[in-house]
């Protein structure tokens, strides 16, 4: 049995115990970020914590709290309050994940992405406007109005650009050290990468802005940022197959024959009488991207777009969406894997297997192809080697990084990040509110 002074002495360990944990709850800071990301098929919400050295924090078991809720708030373009309201038990859950006493300090933001940029902006306004009240009304956390809108594709680009360099640890380094990102959506495809006082002084002054400052962890950056509307991976098929026109398309899939419906318009599809060329179909893709386009600028990529020249922030690429979900399709990374290094040519190497298959034995070749993409891989595979090398310059050579998720800070050990806008957004928010 215990005697009651050594019961007495574990309480009294128990208590210094308990104030050592004070101790260092008061020292570490935690700073959260809640941080809505509505894209077009689902509202998802992230819940992030940070030490005041900006490392991230558990938030339970993991890096994150993550829950989501469809469908995605453009789905209410005549009910805005129904949209808002669809958040409520997203946001309720994420509150609960959120000690009491930093609710109070804790930004709440929302970010609408593809889906509601296409809505008329009468309607996206009323939605985020309902979800301000909502925000505003009915949370313990800190808002603000300009913290709910709807984010361009070049903010989204430069998002993803400080979540990747953030997960690698190059946030905070100098420029050189970090990496460049290329996001290929549906829609559009975007580039972000940090370039060098000189370029950023050499940027085009008369059209859209295409470098931001970025304070961020303490250090500048010169961001240059561009989203290319209408040239995502789904887009980029519609053009192929408006260009190619009524005699079929020299990169559709042997003995395929169907429709494709992008954005409410319905394409035909089929390879012409002649079959799918690898050939032919690299000459269309480079059309299609308008590589030849004429270029204003030193340095064009592709579209007569500014290309910010290069440099040392593009000496690591890494690509992102569905450059992985291609690569993953086709074996040329791991199945599962969370990124891997390949070099463009790899999608080259599969085209010419995809570009002379046929619906019928595209399977099985590539065995985890996905049934909707049977019609279009060799189509996909060169859309992305000729952006690649074409558009964006990359030697087909150079080893790059398919990206879907990042270790932190490449510890194996700790959960996967996904390689997304909404921690970058936290990140930066956060170190700005600190700092
Ligand atoms: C929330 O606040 C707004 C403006 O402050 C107000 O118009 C609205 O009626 C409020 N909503 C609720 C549910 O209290
Ligand atoms: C293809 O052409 C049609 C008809 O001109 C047009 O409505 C559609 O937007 C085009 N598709 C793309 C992806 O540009
Ligand atoms: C698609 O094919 C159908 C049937 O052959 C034809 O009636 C239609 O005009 C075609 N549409 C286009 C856009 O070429
Ligand atoms: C390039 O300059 C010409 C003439 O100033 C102008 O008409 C054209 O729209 C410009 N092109 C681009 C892609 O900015």
């Amino acid at each position: 049995m215990m005697s009651y002074s050594s019961l007495l002495l574990q309480l009294l360990l128990l208590m210094n115990y308990g104030q050592d944990d004070e101790v260092i709850k008061i020292e570490n800071i935690n700073n959260y970020a809640v941080v809505f990301d509505a894209g077009s098929t689902g509202t998802r919400v992230h819940v992030y914590s940070f030490d005041r050295n900006m490392d991230l924090l558990p938030v339970g078991n993991d890096y994150e709290f993550f829950l989501s809720t469809k469908p995605g708030l453009s789905s209410y373009e005549n009910d805005p309050e129904g949209g808002a309201q669809s958040l409520k038990p997203l946001l309720q859950k994420a509150q609960d994940v959120v000690p009491q006493q930093f609710l109070a300090n804790t930004p709440v933001i929302l970010g609408a992405t593809a889906g509601l940029r296409q809505l008329p902006a009468s309607a996206t306004e009323a939605i985020l406007d309902a979800v301000r009240n909502l925000f505003k009304n009915e949370s313990k956390l800190s808002y603000k109005a300009d913290w709910v809108s709807t984010l361009q594709g070049t903010d989204e680009g430069a998002y993803q650009w400080v979540t990747v360099n953030y997960l690698l640890g190059t946030l905070g380094k100098k420029y050189s050290s970090t990496v460049g990102v290329v996001d290929l959506g549906g829609g559009s495809v975007q580039m972000a990468y940090a370039i060098s006082d000189k370029s950023a002084a050499n940027a085009p002054k008369d059209e859209d802005a295409y470098v931001m400052d970025k304070l961020v962890m303490g250090t500048k950056y010169n961001l240059y940022s561009h989203s290319y509307s209408n040239y995502g991976q789904k887009a980029g098929r519609a053009q192929s197959l408006n260009l190619s026109g009524d005699a079929g398309n020299p990169c559709v899939t042997n003995g395929y024959q169907g429709t494709y419906e992008y954005l409410g318009v319905v394409y035909n599809v089929s390879a012409p009488l002649s079959g799918t060329s690898m050939r032919r179909c690299r000459a269309l893709m480079r059309k299609t991207l308008r590589v030849d386009a004429p270029c204003n600028h030193t340095y064009c990529s592709f579209d007569g777009v500014w290309s910010g020249g290069g440099g040392l922030g593009l000496k690591n690429l890494y690509v992102a969406s569905y450059f992985y979900d291609t690569a993953a399709e086709t074996g040329l990374v791991e199945a599962d894997a969370p990124s891997g290094k390949i070099r463009p040519i790899y999608y080259k190497n599969a085209a010419k297997k995809a570009c002379s298959a046929t619906v019928d034995n595209i399977k099985s070749i590539f065995p985890l192809l996905d049934e909707r993409d049977v019609p279009f891989l060799c189509s996909d595979l060169i859309y992305e080697y000729t952006m690649l090398v074409d558009g964006f310059g990359v030697n087909q050579l150079k080893e790059i990084t398919v990206v879907k998720q990042l270790e932190y800070k490449k510890d194996s050990s700790l959960p996967l990040l996904e390689a997304a806008w909404p921690l970058g957004c936290a990140v930066e928010l956060v170190s700005s509110l600190v700092n």
